[in-house]
């Protein structure tokens, strides 16, 4: 009888979450706005022919190269950052090293070490989210083949000092340290100048988030020459495709479009965080395009309800109480927190979380006029 590697059977099925067939989804970290207009344009001028043609990868190697700051050698373009942080996992864990992960954190990288063989020793973030430093240093061992660092984490929105990487690089020279940058555009702090300077350090970085390109599927990989070289021996050859290739010279080239996007999620972040504080629910301080709130006991009804309104966070059960809010527009938050306020004072003066008519939403039973101050534009 076929039976697949047993290193696959405790691993679950991921599904996307529920929330994509919301009208407004704040539970992937997306760009609600879309991608740059220069790089549509790109897309709709392409003709059948380019279609027809397998997509050579190495000149959008050259153009991300030079967007990092470091050699095309380093480089290699991935399938989303999924795809890069597989590769690392495929290229350096045989059956039964050791992987660490501090938690809570992005899902993938457990999944895709358990898919390679590997055992994973979780050091949990200490007292609101703060990276385990020392813990982390103390928990090296010889079996330690990759160290995944999220800087900044993924749904904490806490950033490590770069420093901190360093010593940790420093202290675990036969392990990869992965550091995934997928949010790197909202916080400004890399690793990338150590690419090639630390032979062990691997920087990960996503055109999903602040290029709002997620449904185009691009990510970077970047690490020494000599570990880069080994990578694309088991990297197929047409694994990103030739829309994305053709584009992303626009992306980088639209340096404005990015920095417009990620002016307006700062300063709508620091507002939404506010709002939701002045609600009573906590909230970390992020450098992402999303926060980290918690909504405590009425969580799963306050979810179910602004999922009825058409509005989809990410539940986080590893936080306890609490979700993780993708930042959209200003307008798209200002939605969300009219929301949560009729919850909340439902909650407060009915007791009765799950009401059985929801809240007006846009397209709720409100006034034209509440309707029209409330539109999300899709
Ligand atoms: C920390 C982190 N790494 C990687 C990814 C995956 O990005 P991509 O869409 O490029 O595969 C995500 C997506 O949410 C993320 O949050």
């Amino acid at each position: 009888m076929l039976k697949p590697r047993k290193c696959l059977l405790d691993i679950r099925e991921y599904h996307s979450p529920l929330g994509s067939a919301a009208k407004l989804r704040l539970d992937m970290n997306e760009n609600t706005t879309g991608c740059s207009p220069r790089v549509l344009a790109k897309l709709q001028s392409m003709d059948a022919k380019k279609l027809a043609l397998y997509p050579p990868r190495e000149p959008g190697e050259q153009v991300a190269a030079a967007y990092m700051g470091v050699g095309p050698a380093n480089v290699i373009l991935t399938n989303g950052a999924d795809e890069a942080i597989d590769l690392v996992c495929r290229g350096y864990l045989e059956p039964g090293d050791d992987v660490i992960i501090v938690p809570p954190t992005f899902a993938m990288y457990e999944v895709l070490a358990k898919a390679a063989g590997a055992n994973v020793v979780r050091v949990p973030a200490g007292e609101d989210w703060v990276f385990p430093l020392e813990e982390v240093i103390q928990a090296v061992t010889p079996r330690t083949r990759i160290i995944f660092i999220t800087n900044p984490n993924n749904p904490t929105g806490v950033a490590i000092n770069r420093f901190n990487i360093v010593k940790i690089a420093a202290a675990a020279q036969d392990a990869a340290i992965l550091v995934d940058e997928a949010y790197f555009e909202f916080c400004g702090q890399s690793m990338m100048d150590q690419v090639g300077k630390m032979k062990n350090v691997f920087v990960v970085r996503t055109f999903s988030k602040a290029f709002g390109m997620a449904g185009m599927r691009l990510g970077a990989l970047a690490g020494s020459i000599e570990h880069i070289s080994v990578l694309r021996r088991m990297c197929p050859p047409f694994n990103v495709n030739t829309c994305v290739l053709e584009c992303l010279k626009e992306a980088v080239m639209d340096r404005q479009f990015v920095a417009d996007y990620v002016k307006q999620v700062r300063e709508t972040r620091d507002w939404t965080q506010q709002q939701l504080e002045e609600l009573g629910f906590k909230c970390w301080p992020s450098h992402g395009n999303f926060v980290l709130c918690r909504l405590g006991d009425h969580k799963q009804a306050i979810l179910e309800t602004l999922q009825d309104c058409g509005v989809s966070l990410r539940d986080r059960p590893d936080c306890p109480g609490c979700v993780r809010i993708t930042i959209g527009t200003q307008k798209e938050m200002e939605h969300v927190l009219y929301l949560l306020k009729e919850i909340n004072t439902r909650i407060a003066t009915a007791n009765d979380p799950a009401p059985e008519n929801p809240p007006a939403g846009p397209e709720g039973e409100a006034s034209p006029e509440a309707q029209a101050a409330h539109e999300i534009k899709p």
